[in-house]
């Protein structure tokens, strides 16, 4: 993204996120619907701030503390204006103008609800803007259907002279293709000048911002369009079927950008990446994976088929099969899967291993150790090199508090192992197979935590006489010449 043009004098962005948006028929806030990792309004105030505003303003009303607390998580610089009960997208706007300082130069307005304008276009409109020295230009697109949407009007010489809403337009102007896309670059002075003598005498009754391109006009301001092509920037969510819509060509997009960035994606369309993440080049994306929240994958690594990780870092060369992650570390050459877990926490180390069937969480495991089958991992420190055998639980939890475990370096446990936590197992150390461990292990020893084998002659034949075991069993002693005496074995 570049930065605004030299000289610009982008005094501020105003985001109008007031509407109730009922065809979302939900208790959330429409602005607040998320595509691509990030709410509908995170997408217009990132747009909003790659322009680099001086201030940045958000009109709230409906479910104004949802909406105002979010905005404080996302962009804590934004200023908050509330819309007062007068309604429509001019009352709003002045709304956001009484609460910021006085502005001079360029003021855009944008919608919260739009999620897929790109920055670079807003970056367009502020240069056109300023170059043609404008009062005000408007972003409008021709629609092959544009019913709902205000027309833009235009004089004989193809100048814009206003815009009229669709529940105000004659048939005549009805038939316009060329719509408003509500999106705007003002002069600061027009703006506060003409807002404050627009009225609410129209269909709705509402404090039209539209109102304000003709008075300009007429004031002798000279009126611009800044035509798109690209109708996706202009559409806004209003329900969940445009949610999804949305949603899936900001994913499209996202998908060919890492393309062209030199990652490979095997099937796009099954590959979801949200707009925070990062990926290096030469990684390799399998269907089915999903790259979410700040998620971010080194180079030449290969991800998939059927993984989600969120929140979680993958080194360079890493390779991780149908895993579920979230805010795990896997390192450099590392190797995870297939149908694994990693939970928060879980950080593995350079060319180190969770096979299949493990779950891992608040988990440091060192470099190359590993943790290859069947395992439960918790509170855990593995040192490097060290081998958990399959089936290994690290039990963490008493019922009451959570104990940690160390396993020290090219340390070895044995399968089927519960390592009851607290306990330490030094450097270079065993645990047999089966243990149940509750103490400490010291340097160069091996522990033993199970209960002997004692094998018990002629058994089968007093307790199983008649079955075919017993049968068998008389067979192969009939054939053997050894005999067995009583014995324990270890
Ligand atoms: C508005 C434009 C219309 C344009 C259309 C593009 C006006 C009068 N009309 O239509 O020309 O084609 O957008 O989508 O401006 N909002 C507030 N406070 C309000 C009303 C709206 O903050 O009182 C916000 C909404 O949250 C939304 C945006 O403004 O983000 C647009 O509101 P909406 O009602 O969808 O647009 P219209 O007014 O129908
Ligand atoms: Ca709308």
């Amino acid at each position: 993204m570049s930065t605004p043009a030299g000289g610009s004098r982008l005094a501020a962005v105003i985001v109008l996120a007031a509407g109730e948006g009922t065809r979302m028929k939900s208790a959330t806030p429409k602005v607040l619907h998320r595509i691509g990792g990030r709410s509908l309004l995170g997408h217009a105030i990132a747009a909003a701030r790659a322009v680099q505003p001086q201030h940045l303003a958000v009109v709230v009303r409906h479910e104004r503390d949802l909406v105002a607390a979010h905005v404080a998580e996302v962009d804590p610089k934004a200023v908050i204006a509330d819309q007062d009960e007068v309604k429509g997208t001019g009352r709003a706007t002045e709304c956001a103008l009484e609460v910021l300082p006085e502005l001079d130069g360029t003021v855009l307005v944008t919608y919260g609800d739009v999620p897929l304008l790109a920055g670079e276009t807003l970056h367009t409109l502020v240069a056109e803007h300023e170059q043609s020295g404008s009062a005000v230009t408007v972003i409008t697109a021709h629609l092959a259907d544009p019913t709902g949407y205000g027309r833009i009007l235009r004089g004989e010489d193809g100048s814009v002279v206003g815009i009229v809403e669709q529940k105000d337009a004659t048939d005549e102007q009805r038939a316009i293709t060329e719509i408003n896309s509500g999106i705007y670059a003002f002069d600061a002075a027009v703006l506060r000048t003409h807002l404050a003598s627009v009225g609410t005498d129209n269909a709705q009754g509402e404090k039209y911002l539209t109102d304000v391109l003709g008075l300009a006009r007429e004031d002798g301001g000279r009126v611009s369009a800044h035509v798109v092509d690209d109708l996706w920037q202009t559409e806004g969510v209003n329900d969940r079927v445009q949610l999804a819509r949305l949603g899936r060509e900001l994913n499209r997009r996202l998908t060919e950008k890492w393309m062209r960035e030199g990652v490979t994606i095997v099937d796009p369309a099954t590959t979801w990446i949200d707009a925070d993440v990062a990926i290096g080049r030469d990684t390799t994306l399998l269907p089915n994976t999903q790259l979410l929240g700040a998620t971010v994958v080194g180079a030449d690594a290969t991800i998939g088929p059927d993984t989600t990780l969120r929140d979680t870092e993958v080194g360079d060369g890493a390779e991780v099969k149908r895993t579920e992650a979230h805010l795990a570390v896997i390192g450099p050459r590392a190797t995870v899967g297939p149908f694994s877990y990693l939970r928060p926490g879980t950080e593995l180390g350079a060319g180190g291993k969770i096979g299949g069937f493990v779950e891992t969480k608040n988990a440091k495991i060192g470099e190359g150790a590993k943790v290859p089958h069947l395992t439960y991992a918790g509170d855990a420190t593995i040192g490097e090199g060290a081998n958990i055998g399959a089936g290994t639980i690290f039990a963490n939890y008493d019922g009451v508090a959570k104990h940690h475990t160390t396993i020290g370096k090219h340390s070895f446990v044995g399968s089927d192992t519960v390592l009851i936590a607290p306990v330490n197992v030094a450097d270079g150390a065993y645990v047999g197979a089966g243990s149940a461990l509750t103490g400490d292990v010291d340097p160069g020893q091996i522990a033993v935590a199970r209960g002997r084998q004692r094998n018990i002659d002629g058994w089968v034949a007093r307790s199983r006489a008649g079955t075919r075991t017993a049968e068998a069993a008389e067979a192969a002693t009939r054939h053997t010449d050894s005999s067995s005496e009583g014995q324990d074995q270890a």
